[in-house]
């Protein structure tokens, strides 16, 4: 069976207070369920904190919101994919939207931190969403065949196991502004049948495939209740426990 996740991508938001309350609040109030697991992204310098909270919870997990794409060395500020499995960390949060965007991520920047992940024994979500132009020009298909061929696609098929995709069409992302069911179902079904296509039937079947992008406690159940959709990856919702928790409980 396919793993069910649920994961808040808290990004630069809380401070050392909020994110304590923030994990405390999600611990307390939800239960482990078989096969469903809860990935909490609060930034860097609050993960340590994150993991010792939630180490008695088999279920929760913590993913980091990037890894750098070097090894060690002399790179102020980076934060190594090594130091991340040296304290704890299970995921590394690769190829969001706003990496791409903001921080110029290539999809050779990315490769080089699919590995850096994997290498270190880290789990990856990895990212991959269309913006409006190449929804509306109905170019949604061939940009995140694109975008996967470029990256995950090149993987050695027995490291597909450690990873899990999200997809988060930009035009979804903090606007407010969901991705229909329909819609949702219909790119999560594609993105199955390329992992099939590339991988053979049992890769396409276990993946988990999550969507993001404006997910809330009001819609999330129709979208989780879709049979490609295995989960999602939330963003502003996962900064209120209660709506977090809301949205935990509707798949
Ligand atoms: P959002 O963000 O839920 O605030 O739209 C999702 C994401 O960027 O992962």
């Amino acid at each position: 069976m396919r793993k069910k996740i649920i994961a808040g991508n808290w990004k630069m938001n809380t401070d050392k207070k909020d994110s304590k309350n923030l994990v405390s609040e999600i611990v307390k109030n939800s239960e482990e369920k078989n096969h469903t697991y809860i990935i909490l992204s609060p930034p860097y310098i609050y993960l340590q904190q994150a993991i010792t909270d939630c180490m008695h919870r088999k279920d929760i997990l913590v993913a980091s919101q990037n890894c750098s794409s070097f090894d060690n060395g002399a790179y102020t500020g980076e934060v190594s994919a090594k130091m991340l499995k040296s304290i704890g960390v299970d995921y590394v949060i690769i190829g969001h939207s706003e990496r791409r965007q903001y921080f110029k991520e290539s999809n050779d920047i990315l490769n080089d931190k699919i590995l850096q992940a994997l290498s270190n024994n880290l789990k990856v979500i990895f990212c991959c969403g269309e913006d409006i132009n190449q929804r509306e020009k109905n170019e949604f298909f061939d940009v995140i065949n694109d975008q996967l061929s470029s990256t995950i696609f090149k993987l050695d098929s027995k490291k597909l196991s450690n990873i899990i995709v999200a997809y988060e069409p930009i035009w979804a992302i903090g606007t407010g502004k969901t991705a229909s069911p329909e819609q949702a179902q219909e790119m999560h079904f594609y993105i199955r049948s390329l992992f099939k296509k590339n991988f053979g039937d049992n890769v396409g079947d276990n993946i988990s495939i999550l969507y993001g992008g404006s997910c809330k406690a009001s819609n999330a159940k129709t979208i989780f209740s879709q049979s490609d959709i295995d989960g999602g990856l939330i963003g502003g919702a996962s900064l209120k426990s209660a709506d977090f928790i809301s949205i935990i409980n509707s798949i």
